[in-house]
């Protein structure tokens, strides 16, 4: 027999830049039944609507199973974009039905807005630290990453103009309440700021909004996109109030704009599920938002304030984090420079897992913080999680493990 020769399929140029996320990596030992872990990006699974969701489905298929099951309009289901529209009227933001596009979850709207506005070279602007899977997605479309200075008010306005003007982005991608990975929120001066320099300088706003509606504490601030601007583009989902396994998210914003995003989502999955939709649009109906978002922040603030407390308890001297008043996330900053990652197996060993912050840098790489999530564990694992971590990090204040050598394909897609 001829030896067989292998030849290496040619990938394309994109893959390069695409690293695995390294959360997700994190996830998979993060998730080994014997770790406490709070790296996860997850909503509280006791807290789905189950019943409810398995009564719109079997209400749906009973009903208009035939057409709950064919393929549908790439716009999205009729009555769920009617819902929506009423749902953002309600919360201040005016968009048509013919402004909204369903979309599979909300992460697909960051692909497809990408899809429509970057070729290879293009800059977009992003402020630092940031969503990772955003970050990914805009690597997928080989853009310049610039990153924005950001502190508890977000994304720093100071230096934003000199930035558009040195490098005329085609896109500024910011998460406007209790972003991911830090907790913090926009400032109204801020969001008005933003607004002003989109219009002055035709830049498009993506405004991701996966955690308003999981507010705790202080007062809900206006939509980037109600601030007069037609540049702002907004995306929202399901996934943080009712399940994130329905993968129901949408996209609104300039009628025209949404129009080119629906264009290239037929090319992309056709249409997002019709069975989920359905569902999803009969589940609102009935059923008491409200009641279940009331209850949603009830929980999630218990829990992000018994985080706070637990870490103030055992955290050592020097140690700071965000107190965020929403979402899912404590940002945390370790004392003495102390290298998250080198502490990450430490923390393995007495079973308790985070996420190091270093993987939400974009460029200029900081060690030193952590992410850690709330929204997955009840009170007294989290207390009990918070105890062993501030072992860990008491450990390594004494004598601080050597920082991690990376091997090249760990090293963060960004970090230069
Ligand atoms: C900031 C941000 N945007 C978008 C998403 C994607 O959410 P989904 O696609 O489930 O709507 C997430 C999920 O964690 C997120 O944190």
């Amino acid at each position: 027999m001829k030896p067989v020769v292998q030849v290496a399929p040619r990938l394309a140029h994109r893959m390069a830049q695409m690293q695995p996320s390294a959360v997700r990596e994190i996830l998979k030992v993060a998730e080994r039944p014997d770790v406490l872990s709070f790296a996860g990006g997850l909503p509280a699974p006791e807290l789905f609507p189950v019943e409810a969701i398995a009564a719109a489905h079997a209400e749906v298929l009973a009903k208009d199973g035939a057409f709950a099951l064919q393929y549908s309009t790439t716009e999205g289901y009729g009555p769920l974009r009617e819902w929506i529209s009423g749902h953002m009227r309600r919360q201040g933001i005016a968009a048509s039905v013919n402004q909204i596009l369903i979309t599979s979850g909300s992460q697909q709207g960051i692909d497809l807005v990408a899809r429509i506005l970057l070729d290879p070279g293009d800059v977009v602007l992003v402020e630092n630290p940031t969503y990772l899977a955003a970050l990914q997605v805009f690597a997928a479309y080989e853009a310049k990453l610039v990153p924005v200075a950001s502190d508890d008010d977000g994304m720093q306005m100071e230096g934003l103009e000199a930035l558009i003007v040195a490098h005329r982005p085609k896109l500024i991608y910011l998460v406007s309440n209790f972003q991911n990975p830090k907790g913090t929120s926009l400032s109204l001066p801020r969001r008005q700021q933003l607004a002003a320099l989109a219009d002055r300088y035709g830049v498009v706003i993506l405004e991701d909004d996966p955690y308003g509606d999981l507010i705790f504490r202080g007062e809900r601030l206006p939509a980037v996109a109600t601030l007069g601007s037609s540049n702002v583009l907004r995306i929202s989902t399901f996934s943080k109030t009712l399940a994130p396994g329905l993968r129901i998210g949408w996209l609104s914003g300039d009628e025209a704009l949404v129009r080119k995003v629906t264009i290239v989502k037929q090319a992309a999955d056709l249409h997002t599920a019709t069975l989920s939709q359905r569902a999803t649009a009969t589940l609102l109906r009935d059923f008491d938002l409200d009641g279940h978002l009331a209850k949603l922040r009830s929980v999630y603030g218990h829990r992000c304030d018994t985080m706070l407390a637990a870490l103030r308890a055992n955290m050592p001297a020097g140690t700071t984090w965000v107190e965020p008043g929403g979402g899912m996330f404590v940002w945390m900053q370790l004392p003495n420079g102390l290298d998250a990652e080198a502490l990450f197996a430490a923390a393995l060993a007495k079973h308790v897992a985070f996420v190091p912050g270093s993987a939400f840098f974009v460029d200029a790489v900081r060690r030193d913080f952590l992410r850690l999530n709330f929204s997955n564990r009840p009170p007294e694992l989290i207390i009990e999680g918070m105890r062993r971590l501030g072992e860990v990090v008491h450990a390594a204040v004494a004598s601080p493990p050597p920082p991690v050598v990376r091997r090249a394909e760990t090293v963060p897609p960004f970090a230069q």
